[in-house]
């Protein structure tokens, strides 16, 4: 293919993003674009790291809360599961409850079809209907699940990634895809300290490091860019005005390059910043679902208070005093 063939296939919001984001002058890029294929693998890589606590910690507590979330949710339940579903995390929650059915919903058509068909065949008996959307957009949920009960599922911590303002705005809009009577199951990681917090973003193997780097080699591959990616290195910081780790690319030297055609440089020291990961404390992530109108009913973290899964329910619409 050639350069412009190759750019017309790269995704134009993918393209936007980066442009934007490369003007500066705070130099900022989306972190929902480190998954292309290998950023994905490298994610996968990273929920398995020593230092990675979030992912086996959210699991022991799936195991350890299923009798209680069985006794709340009642058996009959259709799961909505933001995003495609984890191997691990996912079917522990359809053990548990023992749903009518499921429903993940990606905008990775072939991810989700793939995680859906394995799913599918691990609990036979069980109506899995993934949907392909992009779940902060318009969704429609399959007209088959009737009047059932609604769980809405939304693991991994993953509502940290968005800023407070876009997280109350996502939570809203997880009410109204689920609507009236539906509940929620959501993860959130808990603030800890920095000698915990700081290596789990800048593992000693660089895996992370390189999940990082990855997003400047996607740009190289299909904006037809010339980023001399070794002149960066991942840089992890805690913001504590703001509760978040916060991911950077640092440039190491002055570097100028194109992208699509456009030239931008950098200066020695400069970054881009690349994710944000939010940490909450119990009274605060409460707080952030009622801000989305969700009403904590219960919730379940581990001895160390590491993380927290909350299972909450759809608020009444009408204005409280
Ligand atoms: C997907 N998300 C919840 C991860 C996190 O911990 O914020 C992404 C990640 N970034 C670096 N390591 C993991």
């Amino acid at each position: 293919m050639s350069d412009r063939q190759l750019e017309t296939a790269a995704d134009p919001q993918f393209k936007a993003d980066v442009l934007n984001g490369l003007r500066g002058p705070r130099r900022a890029i989306p972190a929902r674009w480190f998954y292309d294929e290998r950023g994905s693998e490298l994610f996968d890589d990273i929920t398995r790291l020593p230092e990675y606590y979030p992912t086996r910690t959210e699991t022991a507590l799936l195991q350890s809360c299923s009798a209680d979330l069985a006794a709340r949710i009642g058996p009959g339940a259709a799961v909505i599961e933001f995003g495609a579903g984890s191997a691990t995390k996912t079917p522990l929650l359809l053990e548990a409850i023992a749903p009518s059915a499921y429903v993940p919903i990606d905008i990775s058509g072939d991810y989700l079809r793939s995680s859906a068909d394995i799913l599918q065949s691990r609990f036979p008996g069980l109506k899995v209907i993934p949907v392909e959307a992009d779940f902060t957009g318009d969704v429609e949920l399959p007209e088959i699940l009737g009047a059932s009960q609604r769980l809405g599922f939304f693991p991994g911590s993953t509502i940290g990634n968005f800023v407070p303002r876009s997280s109350v705005d996502l939570l809203r809009h997880m009410r109204d895809i689920l609507g009236e009577g539906a509940k929620l199951l959501i993860g959130f990681d808990r603030i800890k300290p920095d000698e915990v917090l700081i290596p789990a973003y800048d593992d000693m193997s660089g895996v992370t490091a390189a999940f990082n780097l990855n997003l400047l080699h996607r740009i190289n591959g299909e904006l037809n860019g010339n980023i001399p990616v070794e002149a960066f290195v991942h840089d992890v910081r805690w913001n504590d005005m703001q509760s978040r780790i916060e991911m950077h690319l640092r440039c190491l030297r002055n570097v100028e390059f194109r992208v699509s055609g456009e030239a931008f440089a950098m200066k020695a020291g400069e970054s881009i910043h690349t994710e944000n990961s939010h940490k909450y404390d119990l009274r605060g992530l409460r707080l952030l679902l009622r801000a989305g109108a969700w009403t904590p009913i219960a919730d379940y973290s581990d001895q160390k208070g590491w993380f927290t899964l909350v299972l909450a329910e759809a608020a009444p619409l009408f204005a409280a005093p």
